[in-house]
């Protein structure tokens, strides 16, 4: 394996949970430039981020969202969506559905968002949403969603106030040559 600064740091990053400070509007800036640079399908960017500050909003979405229950004044909430009406003009015209492709697209962006603060020694954990009905449309309702806007995750960002520990996930068993 090559070593490499920039290789370690994809290497190293993990989930943060617990925080310090919520983000600088420069720092979260930042980290939506990163998002918004990963790859989508056609190149529709079908993203939009729904950020969160507000502490009445954050109480709200803990009282639904069992897995998110960290998410406090001390760290950024950032919904990440799609908007699905995108994709409606190329499935009626390809005869297949290719919707889906925002979840892709905007899982890519969520990647980028974990990693970009990870390099800037801050901390970040994507929160699940998006398949579950019940959660869908609770957010929906709390941060007025449009109907074509789906929510896939809510990432808490912000100063590292504890740090979990890397895990090594490198398993040989999981790789297949040529046939599985
Ligand atoms: C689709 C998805 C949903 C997740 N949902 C939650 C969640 O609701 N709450 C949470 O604390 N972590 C959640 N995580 C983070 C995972 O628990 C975490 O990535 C996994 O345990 C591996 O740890 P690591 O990120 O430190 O490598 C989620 C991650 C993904 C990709």
């Amino acid at each position: 394996m090559i070593h490499n600064e920039k290789i370690d740091m994809i290497l190293s990053r993990k989930s943060v949970r617990r925080f310090s400070a919520a983000l600088s509007d420069e720092e979260l800036e930042t980290l939506l430039h990163a998002a918004m640079s990963a790859p989508t399908a056609m190149d529709y960017q079908p993203w939009h981020f729904v950020v969160v500050n507000d502490n009445a909003t954050k109480e709200n979405l803990r009282s639904f969202l069992p897995y998110a229950k960290m998410i406090n004044e001390n760290c950024t909430g950032i919904v990440v969506c799609g908007d699905i009406s995108l994709y409606e003009e190329v499935s009626k015209r390809d005869g297949e559905d290719n919707t889906l492709y925002w979840v892709e697209d905007c899982s890519a962006a969520s990647e980028n968002l974990l990693l970009a603060a990870h390099a800037l020694g801050l901390g970040a954990v994507w929160t699940g949403i998006f398949p579950l009905e019940s959660r869908i449309s609770k957010l929906r309702e709390t941060l007025a969603l449009p109907e074509n806007i789906v929510p896939l995750n809510l990432i808490l960002a912000g100063h590292v106030l504890s740090e979990g520990r890397v895990k090594d996930k490198w398993d040989t068993s999981k790789i297949h040559y040529e046939k599985f």
